[in-house]
């Protein structure tokens, strides 16, 4: 009898553990962890989609935007961005020294920066608004001090904002 007991308890608990993998990855759309991609990085400023013409939003011919960004001791490269609201955005940033994060407030927008690696995700923002990006990873002694500022605005704001500011860079 204790044997049944045991295993039923041990299935309900494989059960509850499924149950919440299903429901954050569902309702909160929290996100899998990006593949690999390497980089150098000591040469981010030198060659690659990293240099200093790069960085900040790019629009791709879709229509969906990618944004390009480094994290550093301590600071975020762009320091502030604007981005279109209702439209496929695709992060990707690395680090050039230390291990940072970065979150968009009350977003499901959160990744780690490696150095060594490129980190990847697209998401969409649903609505207008300005949020602040904090460092999430402790980095140092300047982690409290570490942030950048996104501005999500109605497209053609967006568009015409770009137009006059390279990169959608509010920096
Ligand atoms: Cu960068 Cu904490």
């Amino acid at each position: 009898m204790a044997e049944r007991r045991w295993a039923i308890l041990s299935l309900s608990l494989i059960v509850m553990v499924l149950a919440v993998i299903v429901f954050t990855g569902i309702h909160w759309a929290s996100m899998p962890p990006s593949g690999i991609e390497p980089i150098d990085p000591t040469r981010l400023h030198v060659s690659g989609e990293f240099i200093e013409q790069n960085l900040g939003v790019q629009i791709r011919a879709d229509g969906s935007v990618i944004v390009h960004l480094i994290g550093q001791q301590y600071s975020f490269n762009p320091q502030c961005i604007v981005l279109p609201v209702d439209t496929n955005v695709t992060f990707r940033g690395t680090s050039a020294d230390a291990v940072h994060g970065f979150l968009v407030t009350g977003t499901n927008a959160n990744a780690m920066l490696v150095p060594g690696y490129i980190t990847t995700f697209t998401t969409r923002f649903s609505q207008t608004g300005e949020h602040l990006m904090p460092c999430h990873e402790f980095c140092g002694t300047g982690h409290a001090a570490m942030w950048a500022n996104i501005r999500i605005v109605p497209r053609a704001e967006f568009d015409r904002f770009r137009s006059e500011h390279p990169g959608a860079r509010c920096d």
